[in-house]
């Protein structure tokens, strides 16, 4: 890859096109930290309901406010009520985000019959108004995180088509799309070829892609052969923050970093739990940490048996145990 120059979201600088994206479920705290210091320039939370900004006691809890040493942070929010997502917005930028996202792509099915997320993608009426009241509401980056439609019919291109051009003409400051309709939810392969012609229609808009991003090849591949401006890396990165740190030295023009020992993934893994523990007592904090396991355990020589043994820790010590068993840390 050719060395890689800065790329711009609104205000934000990045160091290279490639950026976590929002993990329900996953990117709170330990996840993103971890990104950051392996060289991730940016990342997302996991989506946040508008309406908990609403309510100053709920603000006050930690899990929803970025952490020190961790900016930039994006605040993702999901709402119905254009007037809401705002207000939720401002509360948002208030407490130290330093973008916030618009999620219209989430294809859960509670949400859909709320009205919101991927539910959007049928209203471009309504996400017009969201993002004019949002870009009223705050002075930081805006974005939105967007599907290649509701499904595959003629009027949901139509809609598609309509909020590409709305946030073009709004200045969304990051269109981000994933490649794959709101009816696939994570079926079938993601539609790069989708992504790639909005940038051709609109070049001046900032766009990135998403879907099937598990190795640095696939995400430098994409970003170049779309001509996009970056990609966001999601379930490839749950368990392997090392794929910042060979995409940063790729971007830069540098050899890859070599592959972690064992040693040094053991001890992330403790570093990571124990982030985790953190936040979460310790009889939800091993259950928690079982998802990031099952990613992790993926670079052991030994896969299958490191990641049955880590999954079979019930407790605490015996998590700690399993991680000192397998990586020798
Ligand atoms: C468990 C899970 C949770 C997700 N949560 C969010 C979310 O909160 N906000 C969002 O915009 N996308 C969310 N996504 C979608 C991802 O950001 C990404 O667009 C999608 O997984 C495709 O990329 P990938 O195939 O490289 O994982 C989620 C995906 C998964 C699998």
């Amino acid at each position: 890859m050719t060395p890689y120059n800065t790329i711009k979201i609104g205000t934000l600088e990045l160091s290279m096109p490639f950026i976590q994206a929002a993990l329900a479920g996953y990117t709170d705290y330990p996840m993103r930290h971890l990104a950051r210091r392996f060289g991730c320039p940016l990342t997302f939370t996991g989506v946040m309901l508008d309406r908990i900004a609403l309510h100053p006691k709920a603000m006050r809890q930690l899990k929803f406010l970025p952490h020190d040493g961790e900016h930039p942070v994006v605040a993702q929010i999901l709402g119905d009520d254009p007037a809401i997502i705002a207000q939720a917005a401002a509360v948002f930028e208030q407490v130290g985000y330093a973008a916030v996202d618009l999620n219209f792509a989430c294809p859960v099915p509670k949400v859909l019959r709320r009205l919101r997320g991927g539910f959007l993608m049928q209203k471009p009426d309504i996400i017009l108004q969201a993002v004019r009241l949002t870009r009223q509401a705050v002075a930081c980056p805006v974005s939105m995180k967007i599907r290649i439609g509701y499904d595959h019919s003629a009027a949901s291109e139509e809609d598609f088509q309509s909020i590409c051009q709305i946030a073009a003409d709004e200045g969304v400051d990051m269109l981000a799309i994933h490649g794959r309709t709101v009816s696939q939810k994570y079926r079938g392969k993601a539609d790069w070829s989708r992504i790639a012609a909005v940038k051709q229609r609109f070049p001046r808009l900032t766009v990135f892609g998403s879907g099937d991003i598990f190795c640095a090849d696939t995400a430098i591949e994409r970003q170049t052969q779309s001509g996009i401006d970056g990609v966001l890396v999601a379930r490839g990165a749950v368990g392997n923050p090392w794929l910042f740190a060979e995409l940063l030295a790729r971007s830069q023009g540098s050899p890859p970093p070599p592959p972690p020992t064992l040693a040094e993934q053991g001890r992330v893994m403790q570093e990571h739990f124990e982030m985790i523990c953190q936040g979460r007592k310790d009889n939800r904090a091993v259950p928690y940490f079982r998802k990031f396991a099952v990613g992790y355990s993926k670079r052991h020589p030994e896969r299958k048996k490191t990641m049955l043994a880590l999954l079979a820790a019930k407790t605490r010590p015996q998590l700690l145990d399993a991680i000192k068993t397998a990586y020798g840390v």
